[in-house]
């Protein structure tokens, strides 16, 4: 019997990235807003996105979940071309994604948007995924009956969060989860988001508080007019005072 070169053997075993993306352009329509995006989440990683307003990281996010156009450049998921295709299938992969707005629905109860978040599976995943969800977010179980319209702005984005797990996903996108929330609950959103690691989720996230997410963070990618600007180690990122200057809200100091 042959051996394999070891080559190949190796290559069998290698772990594949969550997310591939290469020489990514897209944007709406015929608008062009992205140029040119490398960008990759290895399997249980947490990766950051940073940039000023209007640089392009939502349009990144949404191109990636079929919601907006892609262009050009190609996108894998564990190895597989999932280039331009559409939502649902992409949830049906594994992907999810949790909006930067309107990431509940505020005249449904709490439980009525879980039971969104599953609107394709069958009843017995649902129920699979919403015991999934209150073991991450235990707190939402007192809530289930009330209004999403009655919970405050950081049990609303746990609520957002929680029905993005209905779906069972590997690979979760947040777009700035801890946006106008008070810094207790930045920080509480943003550990039980590293905390979804420990369940086999890799995690890739829009911030602007973008020391605090950088923290938690394996690496971190800086998007600037449409491109990447830099891309390191999360700790290389911190540590860096031009980046800190013009990207971290830091004067030359390194403080605020
Ligand atoms: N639906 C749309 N149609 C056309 N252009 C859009 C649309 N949504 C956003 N844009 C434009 O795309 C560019 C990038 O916007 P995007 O929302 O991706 O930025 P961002 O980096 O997420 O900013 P922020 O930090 O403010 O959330 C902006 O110039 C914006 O005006
Ligand atoms: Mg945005």
């Amino acid at each position: 019997m042959l051996l394999k070169p070891i080559s190949e053997a190796q290559g069998k075993y290698k772990m594949s990235k969550v997310l591939e993306v290469t020489g990514l352009e897209g944007g709406y329509g015929s608008v062009q807003i992205l140029y040119g995006i490398d960008l990759y989440v290895d399997q249980g990683e947490f990766v950051t996105i940073i940039g000023p307003n209007g640089c392009g990281k939502s349009t990144f996010l949404k191109v990636v979940f079929g919601l907006t156009t892609l262009h050009n450049g190609t996108v894998s998921h564990n190895a597989a071309d999932i280039s331009g295709w559409r939502t649902d299938k992409l949830v049906k992969r594994g992907i999810a994604y949790v909006p930067q707005v309107d990431n509940v629905f505020p005249s449904l109860s709490v439980k009525e948007n879980l039971l969104m978040g599953g609107i394709d599976l069958k009843s017995d995943e649902i129920s699979i995924g919403i015991d999934r969800s209150l073991k991450m977010f235990p707190d939402m179980k007192y809530r289930m009956n009330d209004l999403a319209a009655s919970l405050s702005g950081g049990e609303r984005q746990m609520l957002a969060i929680s029905r993005a797990l209905i779906s069972n996903p590997s690979f979760l996108m947040l777009d700035e989860p801890t946006a106008a929330l008070s810094p207790r609950y930045q920080q509480e959103i943003l550990a039980n988001i590293d905390n979804l690691r420990n369940d086999g989720i890799s995690v890739l996230v829009v911030e602007q508080n973008a020391r605090l997410s950088l923290a938690r963070s394996d690496r971190g990618y800086i998007f600037s007019s449409g491109k990447v600007a830099y891309s390191g180690n999360a700790e290389d990122i911190l540590r860096d005072p031009e980046i800190g200057r013009y990207f971290l809200g830091l004067n030359s100091s390194g403080r605020e």
